[in-house]
């Protein structure tokens, strides 16, 4: 049984963390790297039993280094990548672990005929302690469950190949393409809106001169209250980084395109822009730091117009 990686940024890495022999196959990296046990070209990824997808799927029309987009105006995810990377793949299976709008393995499952399974991923970058009750933010072998998303002989089969990595101390919860997509999506906008929430309530708790800290940790005594995503950071408010931004976008598009507006979502991007003090033309993220989430930096409007900002870290930054 052999498996390739397509993609080693974040989330590849952590595959193979699953997969130690698995073929890499990414054109940005050193495949001599000393981590790297082989060098993989196309064919060599085709030779294999398994590719897993772990590209990136960035907002289009949205720079990704830069978030303050107007308030009304919600992107979608670009699928373009995946999608080149599906056009080429002759693996007898295939799993996207790139997060993808509902629909989209369905749409290439059809247009190149080829078995398609998705499985939302739950590493992430928050950057903070992890207690291991939680998804591990790095380590996927050390989730307690994994999603498949497909036809029930595709699902079946992936089933099979990641018992035998993962063990059978995990749970393994089956279910159609589009139910996988929307999971994924639920789950990141589920976040995003605790994070939201904790905001609003840390300035209604300063309206009134009151500590937030203290007002959180109380209503935290009720077992019925989650402690994850409610803490609020000083000079770093609201969600951001690669992927809550994203997907909240993604969704909301998706939804309006089925004739559904998600208004409750989008107000959870609204909340957070005014949060971020991203309604003010002069704030963007700095480009460099943006995929860290690191620094907020100030953007004079002149400069804005030649795609200049200042950051503490960086200086001078184009975006
Ligand atoms: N980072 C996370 O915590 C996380 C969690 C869950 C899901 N995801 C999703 O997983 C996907 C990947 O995220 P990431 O954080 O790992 O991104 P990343 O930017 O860290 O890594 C993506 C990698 O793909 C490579 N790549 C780009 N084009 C390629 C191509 N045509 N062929 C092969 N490789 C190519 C890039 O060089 C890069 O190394 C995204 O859809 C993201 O939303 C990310």
């Amino acid at each position: 049984m052999q498996t390739a990686i397509v993609g080693y940024g974040y989330v590849g890495k952590g595959m193979r963390k699953i997969f130690p022999g698995a073929f890499v196959y990414d054109p940005k990296i050193n495949c001599n790297a000393k981590n790297m046990q082989k060098k993989a070209a196309k064919e060599a990824v085709n030779a294999c039993d398994l590719a897993i997808i772990c590209v990136p799927t960035p907002p289009i029309g949205m720079n990704e280094q830069k978030i303050n987009v107007d308030c009304n105006t919600f992107l979608r995810a670009d699928t373009s990548v995946v999608e080149e990377v599906i056009s080429w793949l002759k693996t007898p299976l295939i799993l996207v672990k790139s997060t993808i709008p509902p629909g989209t393995t369905d749409r290439l499952k059809q247009k190149y005929g080829k078995r398609i399974c998705f499985s939302p991923e739950y590493m992430g970058e928050g950057g903070y302690y992890t207690p291991p009750q939680y998804p591990s933010p790095t380590d996927p072998m050390r989730h307690g469950w994994m999603i498949i998303g497909g036809d029930p002989k595709d699902c079946d089969d992936m089933y099979d190949i990641f018992i035998q990595r993962m063990g059978p101390a995990k749970v393994y919860f089956k279910c159609s393409a589009i139910e996988a997509e929307l999971i994924k999506h639920m789950e990141n906008t589920w976040i995003a809106m605790k994070v939201t929430f904790a905001n609003e309530w840390k300035n209604i708790c300063d309206s009134f001169g009151a500590s937030y800290n203290t007002v959180r940790e109380g209503w935290l005594l009720d077992p019925r209250v989650e402690r994850m995503h409610t803490a609020v950071f000083r000079n770093k408010p609201g969600f951001g980084g690669k992927c809550l931004p994203k997907d909240l976008h993604s969704i909301i598009t998706a939804s309006g395109k089925q004739g559904y507006e998600a208004d409750m979502l989008k107000s959870i991007w609204q909340a957070n822009q005014k949060f971020r003090g991203a309604d003010d033309p002069g704030t963007v993220l700095c480009p460099k730091c943006f995929p860290h989430d690191k620094t907020i930096v100030t953007c004079p409007e002149e400069e804005a117009n030649n795609g200049y900002a200042y950051c503490e870290i960086h200086g001078k930054v184009s975006w």
